[in-house]
């Protein structure tokens, strides 16, 4: 947990504090990430339109990232709009989730205030309309000393392009420092990504069933636990963020290594024989 953030759990719900009291605090992730899913399918099954699915959606971002803050989450990061999004989408609904984006930060500044909360974007937010980045970033400075959770925003993202502009960046740098490929390191790619300042995501939750990436994080979900929900976003709340959390305290992450129960590990391996396959 970030120390300098205030933990408040007496502002959880009854249902969410009895989920949070099964929690190993000093176990929370550090870092979660959400593939945000299920608007439109939302809408759909209520005979609605699928903006109204958005517009629910954009009420979950809010319950949800108070939740987090509320437990002293410092790194939540949402994908509300991907590349993909903006050139494959009907102009109508891009435009509508462009105005939700904008109205959402207006009316939810003071909420994020009163929360402690930082937010930030990531993506190629150069290419959003001018009134969106203008919100973003008056949003960005305002909140830009809270000390509680960060809550990124994925806008106009996408990870394979991401992955282009550090590389792009990259190259840039080892141009102008006369640095040879063969000294390039893992840690010299992460320092050019858009997420260089905080640390890989330890969860991704993707609500609505689907078992798919869809080009998110892709460099930084390499060792991520994955919680997938049939929840639709506009119906995921406080509550599923720390159902999502006790499900991956459950889990033993090994990072490539041995789990508790792997076998016995042979001392000499030269004795082993290997049987012809
Ligand atoms: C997927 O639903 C969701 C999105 C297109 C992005 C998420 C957008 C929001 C939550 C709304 C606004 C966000 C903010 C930050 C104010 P979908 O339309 O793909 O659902 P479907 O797969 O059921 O059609």
């Amino acid at each position: 947990m970030s120390s300098s953030s205030t933990l408040r759990i007496h502002e959880l719900t009854l249902e969410e504090r009895a989920v949070y009291a099964t929690l190993k605090p000093e176990r929370l992730p550090q870092h979660v990430a959400i593939i945000m899913d299920g608007n439109g399918r939302w809408a759909g099954r209520r005979s609605l339109k699928r903006f109204l699915g958005h517009q629910q959606g954009a009420r979950s971002v809010q319950l949800v990232t108070e939740t987090a803050s509320r437990i002293g989450l410092p790194w939540l990061t949402l994908y509300a709009f991907s590349l993909e999004n903006s050139l494959r989408r009907p102009r109508a609904e891009v435009s509508f989730l462009m105005r939700l984006l904008k109205t959402y930060l207006e009316s939810n500044l003071q909420r994020m205030m009163d929360n402690n909360i930082r937010m930030r974007s990531i993506g190629r937010t150069y290419d959003l309309p001018p009134e969106v980045q203008e919100k973003m970033r008056w949003v960005q400075e305002t909140t830009a000393r809270n000390t509680g959770t960060t809550l990124t925003l994925a806008l106009n993202y996408g990870g394979r392009s991401e992955l282009v502009d550090a590389f792009r960046g990259l190259a840039r740098e080892m141009e102008r420092k006369h640095i040879t490929p063969d000294r390039i390191t893992e840690e010299d790619i992460h320092r050019h990504l858009y997420t260089a300042h905080m640390p890989d995501p330890d969860l991704l939750i993707r609500t609505s069933g689907e078992m798919r990436i869809s080009n998110y994080l892709l460099w930084q979900i390499a060792y991520t636990e994955i919680f997938v929900t049939e929840r639709l976003w506009p119906d995921f709340r406080g509550i599923h963020l720390l159902e999502a959390i006790a499900d991956f305290q459950r889990r033993e992450r090994r990072y490539g290594g041995l789990g508790e129960d792997c076998g016995e590990v042979e001392e000499d391996p030269e004795r082993i024989q290997i049987a012809a396959s």
